[in-house]
């Protein structure tokens, strides 16, 4: 018979409806392992945890989070809540030798994430952390066509992360999803809550950073705070703008703020290397753009025509990753798929078999979590900053 596994959810947020979405559909999609559970939710607040049991169907529910992680018939350990609390809870659950999944960014700082990296290893247990923009088939792609030599020799990376919603000065400090605003809550800005995902997928695409060279900016230097009610001073980035060079010797440029007026979730990335180029962007997440110059066998280019330049492709065929799980081709999937796609990689890589790619860990997400203190460092310092 196939095993049950039981999830403990932290947190009943934004996150906690996605990953419990995740939860939920899988097994509706993917020939999975095991039968997973939605055994009970966590929140401090008891009439949010009701509320979050009701809809998405757990069996039970907790206000204080360590009796979820001490409870015997409970196997995963999904951490949803601010960043400032994602240490504790995974510290915990590796010790009680549960599997834990933990949002992006991994930490507060690298310190943090060392121990959170110790724990895990000691403990043995399987782990994730959420850099779910890789689970879009789209960037999937991007990751296939990189392996196949289709961009050649890189030469440059380019990503950016942009957002408009605090450009208000009314916009205040704390709460829900505004706790991103708050240091002591979020540890830094965009460059946890956005270039994490950049860095992330930067280094799957094309490698190890080696060095950063960054500055960043606070535009609104103190926000009424929702829950004191006081003036509070801003500390962490609003936007930050930072060079990289790559192990590979390719230069890359990264950009992120929540103050470009008009956009929403513009995370795009490119490659351009001596075989081809390639292109995406999250607010058009089912396309990927591909640019064809060098044969990835030889190197030689190809023949041109009246024809040559950018092609814009539909992920949407059964040969495009994850896609054969879904509709028929024109039809596409949405942002809770990466979940979804995520956590099939998850389960079927805890069951010792093949996932689409295998899922960041704890340890990969420290990774990333020491070029972001890099960063934040380097703008500090005002000087370039390597990165061991
Ligand atoms: N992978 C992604 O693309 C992605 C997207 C959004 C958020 N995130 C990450 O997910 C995590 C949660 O973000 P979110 O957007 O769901 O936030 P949210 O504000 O929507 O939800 C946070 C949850 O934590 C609870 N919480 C807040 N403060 C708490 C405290 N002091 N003690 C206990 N519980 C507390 C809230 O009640 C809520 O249930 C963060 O680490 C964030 O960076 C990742």
């Amino acid at each position: 018979m196939m095993k049950t596994l039981n999830v403990g959810m932290l947190g009943t947020g934004f996150m906690g409806r996605t990953h419990s979405n995740a939860f939920n559909q899988v097994g509706h999609f993917f020939e999975l392992p095991y039968k997973t559970v939605l055994k009970c939710c966590y929140s401090r607040n008891p009439e949010n945890a009701k509320k979050f049991q009701t809809i998405w169907g757990y069996e039970s529910i907790e206000t204080d989070w360590r009796k979820i992680v001490e409870r015997d018939d409970i196997d995963i350990i999904d951490v949803v809540t601010p960043n400032h609390l994602h240490k504790d809870m995974v510290v915990a659950a590796a010790e009680a030798g549960k599997a834990v999944i933990c949002e992006k960014p991994l930490a507060m700082n690298s310190q943090e994430a060392a121990e959170m990296v110790a724990a895990v290893e000691k403990a043995g247990v399987p782990s994730v952390v959420s850099f779910c923009y890789r689970r879009n088939p789209s960037v999937a792609l991007f990751k296939q066509l990189v392996d196949e030599n289709r961009i050649g020799r890189p030469f440059h990376y380019r990503a950016t992360y942009n957002q408009d919603y605090t450009i208000s000065e009314k916009v205040p400090v704390g709460g829900a999803s505004l706790w991103r605003l708050d240091g002591k809550v979020a540890g830094s800005g965009v460059t946890g809550d956005l270039l994490a995902h950049s860095i992330d997928t930067a280094e799957w695409l094309n490698g190890p950073i080696e060095k950063v060279c960054a500055h960043t900016e606070i535009f609104i230097k103190e926000r009424k705070n929702v829950e004191t009610g006081e003036v509070t001073p801003i500390t962490i980035d609003d936007a930050c703008m930072f060079l990289a060079v790559f192990k590979n010797g390719s230069i890359g440029t990264f950009e992120s703020t929540r103050y470009a007026r008009g956009r929403k979730n513009f995370n795009t990335m490119e490659m351009n290397g001596s075989n081809g180029a390639c292109y995406f962007n999250l607010e058009e997440p089912e396309y990927l753009q591909f640019f064809r110059y060098g044969d990835p066998q030889t190197g030689q280019k190809v023949e041109e025509d009246h024809l040559t330049g950018w092609q814009k492709i539909l992920v949407t065929n059964k040969e495009h990753p994850y896609m054969d799980h879904y509709w028929v081709p024109g039809t596409v999937i949405g942002y809770e798929h990466y979940f979804i796609n995520q956590l099939a990689d998850f389960l079927i890589q805890m069951a010792g078999g093949t996932p689409v790619y295998p899922v960041p860990t704890i340890a990969d997400a420290a990774r990333t979590q020491k070029v972001c203190d890099a960063v934040i460092q380097s703008a500090k310092e005002e000087r370039w900053v390597k990165i061991d």
